[in-house]
């Protein structure tokens, strides 16, 4: 059945995953649970099949390579960097940052990766560890300097680094450390908000609440608190937008639509092509649930998503305007207006904005 709203969706932007293996043992991660492992696999994006998305999906010029894992232990990463690069691709990604060779981050600035937000939530190497098990501090500060000594010797302001602090009640007192030394190390610093108990239990919960919703900007210091505040999920409706304007793919071709979904998938990439999958029956129909235009369907991965479960409780679907909203912001941050570094600035001013007026428009 056609569905009245299927355009063709062929977003500039996707999400490709380099890895659903990680090192790290974060408390509140299901790829370290091995939840994500039992549903998506555990293992690495080839070169050959990133190639390849590159080479029949022209239409593609960005991609976010991390998504479940830590890219950095993909053997092949280089390969993917420069053949990126070659092909006019920006990429970008999140990562732990531990284990890396002086070869990949030289490949990262001289292949112009675009961004880093790299995941330190703490300022000393004892807190760090406390949510990061596994994971060396000082390792991650000199894996930085050494990134921004082959900026400095390569002249590029790429990759741009963010720091990105997950605030907890174990770390809160840090946050401000964090900022200095993010500034010191020439990184835009950002606070996250814990997922909670989104995937398991609630871990380290905020203890100086009122430190916190004066650091976040946003006045909150949960997500319960945001969703009291601002009658809405924290970040969380971004990632059904993942489905028109950012979609997910897992290292093996497994289309998932969003950052959240790693239960189902839409198709595979690899085998039935990236535009069949992400314009098949299926996936939009999930978008038409998520616009409220169709009903909650069990083969429908969004159906135990949180996300999805309350915008059914309040109706409050997702719209023309947002989707469309989005779109501009990433076409804006494609490099073509303002530049990735204005851009992103901007973007987060409009954030903090938009969530302060949040109830008006
Ligand atoms: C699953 S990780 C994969 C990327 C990489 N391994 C890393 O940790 O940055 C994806 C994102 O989730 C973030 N994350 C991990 N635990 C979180 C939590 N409790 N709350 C919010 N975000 C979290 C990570 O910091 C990262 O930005
Ligand atoms: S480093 Fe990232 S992927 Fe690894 S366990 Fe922590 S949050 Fe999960």
């Amino acid at each position: 059945m056609k569905l009245w709203m299927e355009k063709i969706i062929q977003p500039p932007r996707i999400c490709l995953d380099a890895s659903t293996v990680c090192q790290l043992k974060c408390p509140s991660c299901p790829t370290a649970s091995g939840e994500t492992g039992k549903k998506l696999g555990i293992g690495f994006l080839k070169f050959s099949d990133f190639k390849n998305i590159v080479d029949k999906n022209p239409w593609v010029s960005n991609i976010e390579l991390s998504n479940w894992g830590e890219i950095f232990l993909n053997k092949e990463l280089i390969k993917i960097v420069e053949y990126a690069y070659e092909n006019n691709v920006a990429l970008q990604a999140d990562a732990n940052l531990n284990n890396v060779t002086e070869d990949i981050l030289e490949a990262l600035v001289k292949y112009g990766f675009r961004a880093i937000t790299c995941s330190i939530d703490g300022a000393s190497p004892e807190t760090y560890s406390l949510y990061r098990v596994g994971g060396n501090f000082q390792q991650v500060i000199e894996n930085i300097k050494t990134i921004n000594k082959f900026k400095a010797q390569y002249n590029s302001r790429y990759p741009i680094l963010y720091w990105q602090f997950i605030v907890f009640g174990h770390n809160e007192q840090e946050i401000s450390k964090a900022r200095r030394m993010a500034r010191d190390l020439y990184m835009e610093f950002r606070l996250k908000l814990s997922w909670d108990d989104l995937y398991g239990n609630l871990f380290s919960p905020i203890k100086n609440a009122e430190l916190v919703r004066k650091e976040t900007g946003l006045g909150v210091a949960s997500r319960s608190e945001f969703r009291e505040k601002y009658g809405r999920e924290y970040i969380l409706r971004d990632c059904c937008l993942n489905l028109w304007i950012n979609p997910h793919i897992n290292y093996d071709g497994k289309v998932l639509g969003c950052c959240i979904n790693y239960w189902d998938d839409y198709g595979n990439a690899f085998k039935d092509g990236l535009k069949e999958c992400l314009n098949n029956e299926k996936i939009n129909y999930a978008r038409a649930m998520l616009m409220g235009k169709r009903e909650s369907k069990m083969d429908i991965p969004c159906i135990l998503c949180q996300s999805y479960k309350r915008m059914e409780e309040n109706k409050n679907w997702l719209t023309n305007k947002e989707i469309y909203a989005k779109k501009i912001a990433y076409i804006l941050l494609e490099n073509k207006v303002l530049g990735y570094y204005l851009t992103n600035q901007l973007a987060r001013r409009l954030v903090v904005a938009k969530h302060r007026l949040g109830r008006w428009i």
